[in-house]
């Protein structure tokens, strides 16, 4: 059955479809609403059987705890401690997408920590979002609301068609505008440690708070979530530096595959003549165009009956580009 997907807009959010969505989240069920990242899947964070519906609907493994989210930073004191670093934090970036892991205060079901001692905190900027947290007034639990290991959903075309009527509601207000998924910090310690990069740059986390960012904590400190698979489409996905290997599987025994291409310029390496099938080639004009428009180009590959996509290299590391090539990298990972 089709899953039920109330309208709503994105920058006036109407108090109807919001009302009825805060319904089924205080009464245990399961609602998919925009965030500015992309779209997540809602359940109430401090109910555990509604939380636990959520991997079912995934397919999530669950040992990967997930983020609540808030309409106002000072909420967050409930189930978490504040330390001073990630109060400024929150004064800076909030709301916005940036994703704080604090200490736990215990309150918080294992279902949605996987029985953590520490608790992922947001809160999001886009208006639905924020109209939803504030009427339910209670955490919501939300992670991305694809299917485990597919792209994140940027539109409740992708939610209905990864979920279906997994989900109670979707609440659809148009395409997310990051595109990619937040900044995750690890905030318990006096080192802010970055656990995923996303949509909130660290240069700026740098500059504007004065603290440093570590990048790579080791293995103690990667975010459980970044063991698995992630953002994998149905079909193969290289990276333009595997040029070889693109030209080579263009034409195994003679016949042409159909060869996607994504980036910010035409291909220079020769892919052979199936890169010029039409509708398989998704230009953007700027890193962030190509984060905002990356997952949704995946699905559309799939759709359009690519064999392979090849995915040009983001030319810097800076900003959104840091996020860029890291979901790159991950969707053309075999396992
Ligand atoms: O932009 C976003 O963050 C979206 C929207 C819906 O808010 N949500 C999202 O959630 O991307 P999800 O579940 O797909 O990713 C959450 C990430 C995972 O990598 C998870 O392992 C990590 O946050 N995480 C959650 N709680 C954690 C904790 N206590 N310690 C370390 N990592 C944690
Ligand atoms: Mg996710």
């Amino acid at each position: 059955m089709p899953p039920r997907i109330l309208p709503v807009d994105p920058w006036n959010p109407q108090p109807g479809p919001i009302a009825e969505a805060a319904e089924i989240l205080l009464s245990g069920g399961l609602v998919a609403f925009p965030t500015e990242t992309v779209y997540g899947l809602g359940a109430h964070g401090l109910d555990p059987r509604a939380a636990a519906k959520i991997f079912a609907a995934k397919g999530r493994p669950a040992d990967n705890p997930l983020i609540l989210h808030f309409a106002a930073p000072e909420a967050v004191d409930e189930v978490a401690l504040v330390p001073p670093n990630a109060e400024r934090l929150m004064e800076l970036f909030w709301p916005g997408p940036l994703t704080l892991v604090l200490p736990s205060r215990g309150v918080v079901p294992l279902e949605v920590t996987s029985g953590l001692d520490s608790v992922a905190v947001r809160m999001p900027s886009h208006p639905a979002a924020l109209a939803l947290l504030a009427r339910a007034n209670v955490p919501v639990a939300a992670p991305s609301a694809n299917s485990s290991g597919r792209p994140s959903p940027t539109d409740a075309a992708a939610v209905a068609s990864d979920l279906g009527d997994g989900v109670d509601l979707i609440l659809d207000g148009g395409e997310t505008s990051v595109g990619v998924e937040s900044t995750v910090l690890d905030a318990t310690g006096e080192q802010l440690v970055l656990l995923r990069p996303g949509g909130c740059a660290v240069e700026e986390i740098e500059a504007r708070s004065g603290m440093k960012v570590l990048l790579s904590g080791g293995a103690a400190h990667r975010s459980p979530g970044t063991r698995y698979r992630h953002y994998a489409p149905r079909v193969p996905l290289l990276l333009d530096t595997d040029a070889e290997k693109i030209a080579r599987a263009a034409e195994p025994n003679g016949r042409t595959l159909r060869i996607a291409w994504i980036g910010m310029h035409a291909p220079e390496i020769s892919l052979g003549e199936g890169v010029a099938h039409p509708g398989l080639r998704i230009l953007f004009d700027s890193p962030e165009n190509y984060a905002r428009g990356l997952f949704h180009a995946l699905r559309v590959f799939e759709e359009r009956g690519a064999d392979l996509i090849a995915a040009q290299w983001p030319p810097s590391e800076a900003g959104i580009g840091r996020a860029l090539r890291d979901r790159l990298t991950r969707a053309s990972m075999k396992e």
